[in-house]
Order: C-alpha cells, then structure tokens, then sequence
C-alpha cells in the first residue's frame, strides 16, 4: 500500500515479512483493534493498534525522559497507534481522518499515542492537525529509524 517512491519502500524494517512480524505480536497485545477503509471490494485504508498494559515498555526509550506520572499506564489509560496506511492513489480525501476519528469514538477518554518519521510531512502534518503533540523521540529497534513519539490528550481529561 506504500507508494513505490516512498522511503518506507527501500527500508528492510518495513519488509512484507517483518512487518507481519510486528502485526503477530500487536495482534496478540489486549485491547487490540483494526480499523479499515474499503471502496467496494477494495482495501484503501487501515489503521491499527493496541490499549498499553501496565508497564508498558512504549515510553522506555523516549529522549528526553518523561516524567513518571505521564508514562504510567492502567491498561486503560492509552491507546498507541502502530501504523496508519492509506492507499497512494487515494490520499487527501479525509480517508485517514475518518478512521482516526472512528478510532476516538470507540475509545472515550483515552489518550492516543502514535510515532512519526520527523520527514513524513502528510503523516506528521495530519496528526499535528487533529491535535497531537511532540514528546520526545526514540528509536524503537536497533535498524529502525528514529521517530518523533506524539501524544493526544483526551478532550474529557
Ligand atoms: C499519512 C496518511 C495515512 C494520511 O492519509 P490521508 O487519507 O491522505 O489523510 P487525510 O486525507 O485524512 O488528511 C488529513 C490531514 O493530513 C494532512 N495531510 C495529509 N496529506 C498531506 C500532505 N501530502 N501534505 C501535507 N499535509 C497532508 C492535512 O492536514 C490533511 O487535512 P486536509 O486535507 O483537510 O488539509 C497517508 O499519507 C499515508 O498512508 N502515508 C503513507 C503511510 C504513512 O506514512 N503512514 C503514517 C505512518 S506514521
């Protein structure tokens, strides 16, 4: 579903295989949930991700720290978006801001975590628009890039 220009394609971290790696152990996490878009028979769009445990090893890494207070998770305190994808060929069609809104109303009161490449403009500039912040950054494996950790505070907290 990524566009064959885009970094994402070349990078062996966002391989078929390692992706399906990743998706095996979200799939499994509590709370998990998928959301997706379709056009007739068609895949267009999907979102996915998981409500963080207690203890949740999401923040260990974020430079600078955070403060203890906001890294402690309940089980239903946060829900960390994984991945976000729409198809290129329909992009700016407010098909991301869909699901991410289906996503809010399924989880009242939650907070939302996701990470972002700092050179991903769409995915970056969608997500300061509906109303994320920075946090700090981390690198989550070894052969991945860095990214900007974001958060958005529950409107009901
Ligand atoms: C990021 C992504 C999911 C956005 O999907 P989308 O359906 O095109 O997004 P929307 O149409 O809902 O746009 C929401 C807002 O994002 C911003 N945005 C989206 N694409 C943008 C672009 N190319 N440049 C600047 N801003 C952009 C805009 O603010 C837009 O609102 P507007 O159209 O009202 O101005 C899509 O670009 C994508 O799949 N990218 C490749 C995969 C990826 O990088 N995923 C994110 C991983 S963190």
């Amino acid at each position: 579903m990524y566009g064959a220009q885009e970094p994402q394609a070349s990078n062996p971290f966002y391989s078929r295989e390692r992706f399906l790696q990743r998706l095996d152990g979200y799939r499994a996490a509590p709370g998990y949930q998928l959301i997706v878009a379709r056009e007739n028979d068609r895949l267009v769009g999907f979102l996915y991700g998981y409500v963080l445990p207690p203890g949740a090893r999401w923040w260990s890494k974020v430079e600078p720290p955070l403060p203890e207070e906001f890294t402690r998770e309940s089980g239903d305190r946060t829900f960390a978006i994984n991945d976000m994808v729409v198809a290129a060929d329909r992009r700016r069609r407010g098909i991301a801001r869909a699901m991410h809104a289906e996503l809010l109303a399924a989880h009242p009161g939650m907070r939302f975590t996701l990470t972002v490449r700092p050179d991903n403009t769409p995915a970056r500039s969608a997500y300061q628009r509906w109303g994320y912040r920075i946090v700090g950054r981390q690198q989550p494996y070894p052969d991945s890039p860095v990214f900007e950790m974001m958060v958005l505070e529950s409107s009901a907290t």
